[in-house]
């Protein structure tokens, strides 16, 4: 068999968050698989980096006072420490922010750009007055168009789910500064999607054998529409400074201004990380990534990211003169307990602190195997079933069969083992073909039922020893050569389990190794015996049960409460970019509160005591109503006019004479109908439903500070 040449990405994680158990789902699902390959004799080669560009990246690092360059040099030392802590065996981890990366980004472009796929466009853009900058859709927050629930992002609301662009939010402001946001007009460079031959060269790839799963192929026929249609839209590759990222080269040689959208160089890392691993080990980058290249490339991603590597960048690679993706495998979410991992709920579960509990990260290999069939449906992990399903199939089937009976190879036949090639149980497995099943489910990344196939062989291989009983054989008189047998058979039974869980469990399989003093398993010792008088080693002990307090004690670290303590902030402000929400550069893992504040941000809100002297309706306006507010102080009370989304819910005369609390520096906001100058606080529920504005107690006096 000539080995495939295979090289494998999982999608590259943003440098500014902690990588999670959601993250762990695709790393270790392509981690098993590359372990298959590579056991199978193939060669194979696994690359991902740092996703290091964008805005978001950019902000974090001026919020903890550090440039960019320090704030991804330390997220990679980090990502790189979780990753090896659950055996995720990258053949290379890279960065985005490299020369490599840089190249191949400039070079991709140049060549889109001789094929004229660039056009430069001036489109209209919401930019932050104050911080002097262009928002993404994701820094924009306001009041939804559709539902009216406050405080949503630009793009969508998290609470009736509608989609809408951000100049249709009610009361937009900028989540980084606070003020309202602008329109104003920029150049951008866009990759013309629509044209002709990326829409015909698209229908042709995303047809290709096997290259996407069915829901995939559906999506993408969705995206693509009937032949006759052009459903594609153009896609704006470029961003304005400030900007964390690679500059656009202009054609005199010098710099555009414009940036590279993080999304156009990301894919570009998988590149970029293969050549750095090149370099390092003489490999030939062509023969991976050239025209006609014969090696095969698979990208495993979450399938939020679908539009990106089925349709951007497989047409920015055909027109760009390079090869293709072979295929692209989508993975669901990861639900906990059956819900949306929750940082309230102890849920959101840090890679870190589930090592630094001391949780054995096999465990979870073998737990989110079990659960992986290869298609795009969501994965759950069910803590109790967690604590169950490892038990009962690693220690209670696997694990037994080796130590019921290693201890009699040690003791009483000098760890030698025993002829067992003539065994009728040897005979049966021998007919059977498990192992080509079990590389057949593994290939097909069907886990879950190589995990059963296997499983059900444990069970064969208890039986064996159950009907058997070495503890009793060791007991009787003049049965030795049965009890080395029985032994030495169930010890070539344990080995052969473990080559074939060594995808999923590769630390266990390398203390089996030294256990069974045999060099590092290959495919073969899925299906080969023991040979005999081969000594062993002493068994020692090799994984324990998870108890359910661990999982407790897990949950608890990992609540966040409302009154957090600095370390907890800190670490939950890292944790705030997730994967798998949605397909932005600044996905945000939706959770009950707020990101962390300090204080001082905190005291930067000056909150007063308010009489509201007169309330209007407003004619044309379907929520507001136009409040006139004193705020006290000397010599007469200042006035402020402000319009607040409380139509629904109060009928205007009753609240003159009221107090409240305003937001009294908030920056004046032009509107359709005045000038705002700050806002009341009201609660409300998160179905946008009901609207209570806040009172003080007796006593309290216009003008007075709230904190
Ligand atoms: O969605 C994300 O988390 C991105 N950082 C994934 C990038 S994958 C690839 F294209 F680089
Ligand atoms: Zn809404």
């Amino acid at each position: 068999m000539k080995p495939r040449q295979i090289l494998v990405t999982s999608a590259l994680p943003y440098a500014n968050g902690a990588i999670h158990l959601g993250h762990l789902v695709e790393y270790i699902q392509t981690d098993i698989w590359v372990r298959f390959q590579k056991l199978s004799g193939h060669e194979c080669y696994y690359v991902c980096a740092d996703d290091t560009h964008g805005t978001a990246i950019m902000l974090r690092a001026e919020q903890e006072g550090i440039s960019p360059e320090a704030l991804i040099a330390r997220v990679h030392g980090e990502h790189s420490r979780d990753f090896a802590g659950f055996h995720v065996a990258f053949d290379n981890y890279h960065s985005t922010h490299s020369p490599e990366t840089r190249a191949l980004a400039e070079e991709i472009y140049a060549k889109l750009k001789a094929a004229g796929l660039i056009e430069v466009r001036t489109i209209e853009q919401f930019y932050d007055p104050v911080k002097e900058m262009f928002l993404p859709d994701r820094f924009i927050k306001g009041e939804c168009p559709k539902c009216a629930a406050r405080d949503q992002y630009g793009d969508s609301c998290e609470v009736c789910g509608a989609a809408y662009a951000p100049t249709e939010l009610i009361q937009p402001h900028s989540a980084v500064s606070g003020a309202v946001p602008v329109l104003r007009e920029s150049e951008h460079y866009f990759f013309r999607l629509s044209d002709q031959r990326c829409q015909d060269f698209l229908r042709g790839y995303t047809r290709g054998e096997g290259r996407l799963q069915s829901e995939a192929a559906n999506k993408l026929q969705e995206w693509l529409g009937a032949p006759h249609e052009n459903k594609l839209t153009d896609w704006d590759i470029s961003r304005d400074a400030p900007y964390f990222g690679f500059e656009i080269p202009g054609d005199d040689g010098h710099g555009t201004g414009k940036y590279f959208y993080v999304w156009l160089d990301a894919p570009i890392g998988y590149m970029g990380s293969f050549k750095n691993l090149c370099a390092r080990k003489g490999l030939d980058f062509d023969a991976y990534w050239g025209k006609d290249s014969s090696a095969e490339l698979y990208h495993f991603i979450g399938k939020d990211i679908l539009y990106f590597h089925a349709l951007f960048w497989p047409a920015e690679l055909a027109h760009a003169g390079y090869r293709t993706p072979t295929k692209i495998f989508a993975h669901g979410f990861l639900t906990v307990d059956g819900q949306k991992m929750s940082k309230s709920r102890g849920t959101f579960i840090t890679a870190e602190s589930y090592l630094e509990q001391g949780l054995d990260p096999e465990w979870l290999r073998y737990y989110y195997a079990a659960k992986l069939n290869g298609s795009i449906e969501d994965i759950d992990l069910n803590l109790e079933d967690f604590v169950a399903r490892v038990n009962s199939d690693l220690i209670g089937k696997y694990l037994n069969i080796a130590s019921r009976c290693a201890g009699f190879i040690a003791k009483r036949f000098a760890g030698e083992l025993a002829d067992v090639e003539a065994e009728p149980l040897i005979e049966t497995l021998r007919d059977g073909n498990l192992h080509q099943r079990v590389a057949q489910a593994y290939e097909e990344r069907d886990f879950s039922r190589a995990l059963r196939e296997i499983m059900a062989f444990a069970d064969q291989a208890n039986k064996y020893v159950n009907d058997h009983k070495p503890w009793e054989l060791a007991k009787l008189p003049g049965r030795e050569a049965e009890l080395h047998t029985v032994c030495s058979l169930a010890l070539t039974l344990f080995k052969r389990l473990t080559a074939l869980l060594a995808p999923v469990l590769p630390r266990l399989a390398e203390q089996v190794e030294s256990f069974l003093n045999v060099p590092g398993f290959t495919w073969a010792d899925t299906h080969t015996t023991l040979p005999v008088g081969h000594k062993i080693n002493d068994y020692k002990h090799l994984m324990t049960r998870i108890e359910a307090k661990q999982i407790e004690a897990l949950v608890a670290a990992n609540r966040e409460s409302l009154a957090p303590t600095a370390a907890v902030a800190n670490a939950h402000s890292q944790q705030r970019h997730a994967q798998h929400q949605q397909a932005s550069e600044d996905r945000v893992q939706q959770s009950s509160w707020e990101p962390f504040i300090t204080i001082d941000d905190f005291s930067r809100i000056d909150l007063r005591i308010a009489r509201i002297a007169a309330a209007e309706q407003v004619e044309g306006a379907e929520k507001l109503l136009r409040l006139t507010l004193e705020l006290g102080g000397e010599p007469g009370p200042e006035i402020r006019t402000v319009f607040a989304g409380i139509k629904s819910a109060y009928d205007p005369a009753a609240l003159v004479g009221r107090l409240t609390v305003m937001v009294a520096n908030l920056a004046p906001r032009k509107m359709k109908f005045g000038l705002s100058e700050g806002m009341v606080l009201a609660a409300s529920g998160n179905d946008g439903h009901g609207i209570f504005l806040l009172s003080p107690d007796s006593g309290a006096q216009p003008g007075m500070r709230v904190k």
